[in-house]
């Protein structure tokens, strides 16, 4: 059964003691421990089962702090962050000697973020420490956007879940690599390449060959258990009859209503989701759709693929990889 929990005091407390605790964010949940304990760290990998070589964000509580986890920090960072923070930005930066190998996987980047939520802030404060955090789903899955999503993924491994409601934005945080004058977008998320060249001054370093590991960017990531098929609308209505014929339990997320699809006698054997195009409204639903279907066990998830502008690069992003096969 789900209890809803909202002591910040407990939630540090835990921290403290070494254990992890479920944080909300304005992107996803975490899954949050001590950045400086590593026995908390590696119970966040057990926990997720995550691979080892995959590094954790480092969540802190304000722009100066970056200080006491990097070094040689570029200027560019320093805007980024005075511009963005608090907000779904996180800069990998030279990580500060004292880091954790266990937080960094060995890497000589760090990634930081300070995260737009209250009561993640609030932790924040009380903790008075950096908080490592991935997001709170099992390896691979569907990141939760509700405290309820973080203990149907997870369950009684994590004693306490902080429960600050729907997550305002709902996928991941842009991740940036800032070296000097070259900043790179190594994830994709609400804050686009056009808007962080604008407060920066200058364009972002573009080119696909990058210097920088990023364990966490496999091909297939954010992956309902149900196929999934990214369908462009004429197909989308091909795949629809074929499996109609084949008496196939389909989820299907479109842009189109289901009127133009599906021929009336079949609607009640399809789940439908009616996509706004709004590129927001989206991405704060997309996680909570494809769990929900997921749920349900379909046959197979169909989605229209959305418009190919900068609006959807990053919901384009999770999507290709939720539908990707080996
Ligand atoms: O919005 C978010 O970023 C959420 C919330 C909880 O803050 N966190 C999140 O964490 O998405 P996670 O661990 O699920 O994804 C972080 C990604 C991974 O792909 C990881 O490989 C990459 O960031 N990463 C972490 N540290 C890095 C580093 N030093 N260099 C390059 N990539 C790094
Ligand atoms: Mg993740």
């Amino acid at each position: 059964m789900y209890t809803e929990h909202t002591s910040i005091q407990h939630a540090a407390a835990l921290l403290a003691m070494g254990k992890v605790v479920g944080i909300p964010t304005e992107t996803v949940y975490g899954l949050g421990a001590c950045a400086r304990t590593p026995e908390a760290i590696q119970k966040v990998y057990t926990i997720k089962g995550r691979p080892a070589t995959n590094p954790l964000i480092i969540h802190i509580s304000h722009s100066a702090a970056i200080l006491e986890w990097a070094t040689n920090i570029p200027n560019s960072a320093w805007i980024l962050a005075n511009h963005f923070w608090p907000g779904p930005l996180t800069i990998v930066l030279e990580r500060h000697s004292s880091v954790l190998d266990v937080v960094t996987a060995g890497q000589n980047t760090v990634a930081l973020r300070v995260p737009n939520h209250p009561l993640a802030l609030a932790l924040l404060q009380e903790f008075k420490g950096g908080i490592a955090a991935p997001s709170a789903n099992r390896s691979g899955r569907i990141s939760p956007t509700t405290a309820m999503h973080v203990q149907e993924e997870l369950g009684d491994a994590v004693e306490y879940i902080l429960d600050g409601g729907p997550c305002q934005i709902g996928i991941e945080s842009t991740i940036v690599h800032c070296r000097e004058s070259e900043v790179r977008i190594l994830r994709y998320g609400q804050i686009t390449h056009k808007e962080l060249s604008a407060v920066l001054g200058f364009p972002l370093t573009m080119d696909s060959h990058t210097p920088i590991h990023v364990p966490g960017s496999h091909h297939s990531h954010y992956a309902p258990v149900s196929p999934l098929f990214l369908l462009e609308s004429k197909a989308l209505s091909e795949k629809i009859s074929s499996c109609i014929a084949h008496n196939k339990n389909i989820s299907i997320i479109s842009f189109s209503e289901q009127g133009s699809l599906v021929p009336s006698q079949y609607a009640h054997r399809i789940n439908w989701i009616q996509a706004a195009l709004d590129p927001q409204i989206y991405a704060n639903n997309l996680y909570a759709w494809l769990r929900e279907m997921d749920n349900q066990n379909p046959d197979c998830i169909l989605v229209e693929t959305p418009p190919i502008t900068l609006a959807w690069v990053a919901i384009q992003d999770r999507l290709q990889r939720a539908s990707y096969r080996k």
